[in-house]
């Protein structure tokens, strides 16, 4: 039997049975609340966050896909979630991201640019072909999924914007509206959230623009209507909902690395090597998986050494981490 070359394998067939029978389950649901929502029961009880605004996304196969990789089930992708601005609990987005809204929606470009300029955000969609691409994902606490998110290379917008020499870091700012978020205080978050890149990270063509997964829209709860992916990174780096993208000359700041510079590092480079001061790095919970397969050994770079350790020569990686 002939294999099939990475990134030939089209969503349907990478996705596993149970991964549909979950969703048609879901629609199911879905239709049923839609019935309560006539007899009069309350938008915000009803509406499944991120599925009512769900459009396809028409994808092309990726080389940068990482090949041989089950993705982790849409509902955990779309109810264990890290978005702060709606809830410090890993159910929170799900629950609260219904709030968020996705149009009208810019990302404003500023900086250490030829000329400041705004994307809306259907032209950002129309931009580049999206690319199906499956990553893995692994989150700084210790656990990990795979997603297959849709999008193309963040270089094919940074090179539309023209960067000056002196730009040698980007910063990727979220939506912080509290008219549409919640903002909770006790996330000890100063508001909005901001993350960064060196240039070289930025422009590798791993790093992602993204605006889907599962062929869909981002549901909110992932970040909508566009969010980066750094897959070598741990998640925190990947920050959601996009505003501004801003070209500087110095290491920005970034919201985990302020808060607490001694647990994240401005690189976050995945590190089976270098432990969390409370925790070690060593193994990552796959979330989803099947009970014998949940615990697996990390991968140095989550596996994408090949592509980006050239990036880190000469560095030293427990310091710099
Ligand atoms: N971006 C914003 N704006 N706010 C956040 O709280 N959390 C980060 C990152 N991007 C976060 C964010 C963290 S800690 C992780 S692990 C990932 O988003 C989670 O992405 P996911 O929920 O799509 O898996």
């Amino acid at each position: 039997m002939e294999m099939p070359k990475p990134g030939d394998i089209p969503l349907s067939e990478v996705t596993p049975k149970d991964v549909y029978m979950n969703r048609r389950r879901f629609m199911a649901g879905a239709a049923a609340l839609g019935a309560a929502a006539l007899a009069g029961e309350g938008r915000r009880l009803i509406r499944p966050a991120g599925v009512e605004a769900a459009e396809n996304l028409a994808t092309v196969p990726s080389k940068y896909s990482t090949p041989g990789l089950t993705p982790t089930p849409f509902y955990d992708i779309t109810h264990y979630n890290n978005f702060y601005e709606f809830g410090v609990q890993k159910g929170d987005p799900a629950a609260n991201a219904w709030r968020l809204k996705t149009r009208p929606w810019s990302v404003k470009i500023e900086g250490e640019v030829k000329q400041e300029q705004t994307f809306d955000i259907d032209t950002l969609l129309k931009l580049r072909p999206m690319e199906q691409r499956v990553y893995r994902f692994r989150c700084v606490e210790a656990w990990s999924m795979v997603i297959p998110w849709a999008g193309y290379s963040l270089s094919e917008l940074i090179n539309e914007c023209q960067p000056k020499p002196t730009a040698k870091f980007v910063q990727f700012i979220s939506l912080a509206d509290s008219k549409t978020e919640l903002l909770p205080w006790n996330s000890g978050i100063s508001w909005p959230y901001r993350e960064g890149l060196r240039m070289d990270e930025a422009m590798h063509p791993l790093t992602l623009l993204t605006f889907g997964l599962y062929g869909q829209d981002l549901p909110n709860q992932d970040g909508a209507p566009v969010r980066v992916v750094v897959p070598w990174k741990y998640g925190f780096k990947s920050a959601k909902s996009i505003v501004k993208i801003r070209f500087v000359k110095n290491q920005p700041e970034t919201t985990w690395n302020d808060m607490a510079p001694t647990e994240y590092g401005f690189y976050s480079n995945v590190n089976p090597n270098r432990d969390h001061p409370r925790w070690s790095q060593k193994t990552e919970r796959v979330i989803g998986a099947p009970l014998w397969k949940q615990r697996q050994p990390t991968l140095m770079f989550n596996g994408y050494g090949d592509q980006v350790a050239s990036l880190y020569k000469g560095m030293n990686l427990m310091r710099d981490y």
